[in-house]
């Protein structure tokens, strides 16, 4: 795979992230760096799974809810998706809003933002689209646009989960700075629900979520040429009640070395590679943090069995 693909994301601050995540007494990787073009591939066929509820939730959601929620968002909006990969869910929205100003997909993943950007024009070739290619959890500039009766921010797919609270929370204090004019934040939460249902989704029978997390190896040895056996890892999702996460680990399966650049990295047996957390909320916890960003909750949607909850707050 040609290096252009390799996105935003500097080589060197991929290289610093990931040789300071292995090496301290526990090892962890960055979830953001799953999101390569494999990854990203990986993770839309993750989404069609059937144990993978979150995406056909959410998606039913916003179907069964789209007028009302297009009327909420209202007229001239400028929209902007923060991790939009296909923009799926997006097409519900614009097929809802009057009038919006532009829409601003923001992805990590160059490749896949400008193929679903593409396929977006040719379904809206009235829409002013204005893909970035960022980590939006650094900071980064907003393309200029006409002028909006206000900004609306979506962020789908309870990606929300994958921060940790204090983190989530500052995030979510940056954005709503930039939700001025009564706009407001339009945010996908995966909710609390028994654990054989959450751990399922993580662990699918195809093992094609445990090919995405090993991918995050294969990503590292191609990109920073280290050498990892990626069958000598295993893949390992579990529910921490006290956390309230899903954790994603690569379990080390014997002893062993690897070479990243210099850095010699030792896994024991047993040892793992935490690589994602996914929380779930409930309405309570999530609440506390959208209040904590000083929003407020206008509306919620949910499905029948409160799997998921699609959030409008706004700025207060
Ligand atoms: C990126 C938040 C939508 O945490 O559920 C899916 C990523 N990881 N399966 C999630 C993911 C494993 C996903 N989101």
């Amino acid at each position: 795979m040609p290096n252009e693909q390799v996105s935003k994301i500097t080589d060197d601050s991929f290289l610093h992230d990931v040789i300071q995540g292995l090496s301290g007494k526990t090892k962890t990787l960055p979830c953001k760096y799953f999101y390569d073009e494999r990854g990203s591939v990986l993770f839309d066929a993750i989404c069609e799974l059937p144990e993978y509820y979150p995406t056909r939730t959410e998606l039913k959601i916003m179907k069964d809810n789209a007028s009302a929620i297009g009327s909420s968002l209202g007229k001239g909006v400028l929209l902007i998706e923060f991790g939009s990969g296909s923009s799926l869910k997006t097409r519900i929205l614009l097929d809802n809003l009057v009038n919006p100003v532009a829409y601003i997909p923001v992805d990590i993943s160059e490749e896949h933002l400008n193929r679903s950007a593409s396929s977006l024009a040719e379904s809206y070739p009235k829409l002013v689209i204005l893909p970035v290619c960022a980590d939006f959890t650094e900071k980064f500039s907003i393309p200029e646009t006409e002028p909006a009766d206000k900004t609306v921010i979506y962020f789908p797919g309870s990606t929300i989960g994958n921060f940790e609270e204090n983190e989530a929370k500052l995030l979510l204090n940056r954005w709503r700075r930039l939700c001025v004019n009564g706009g407001g934040l339009l945010i996908g939460i995966d909710l609390i629900k028994d654990p054989k249902i959450l751990e399922a989704a993580y662990n699918d029978e195809q093992g094609v979520t445990a090919d995405f997390n090993l991918n995050i190896l294969d990503r590292i040895n191609k990109e920073l040429g280290a050498n990892f056996k990626t069958t000598n890892f295993t893949h390992r999702a579990h529910w921490d009640t006290d956390k309230s996460r899903v954790e994603m680990h690569l379990v080390s399966n014997c002893q062993q070395t690897a070479l990243i650049d210099g850095h010699q990295i030792t896994l024991e047996e047993g040892e793992t590679i935490h690589t994602e957390s996914s929380h779930k909320y409930t309405f309570k916890s999530f609440a506390e943090i959208a209040s904590s960003a000083n929003f407020k909750s206008k509306h919620v949607w949910i499905d029948e069995n409160s799997w998921f909850g699609v959030y409008f707050l706004e700025a207060v």
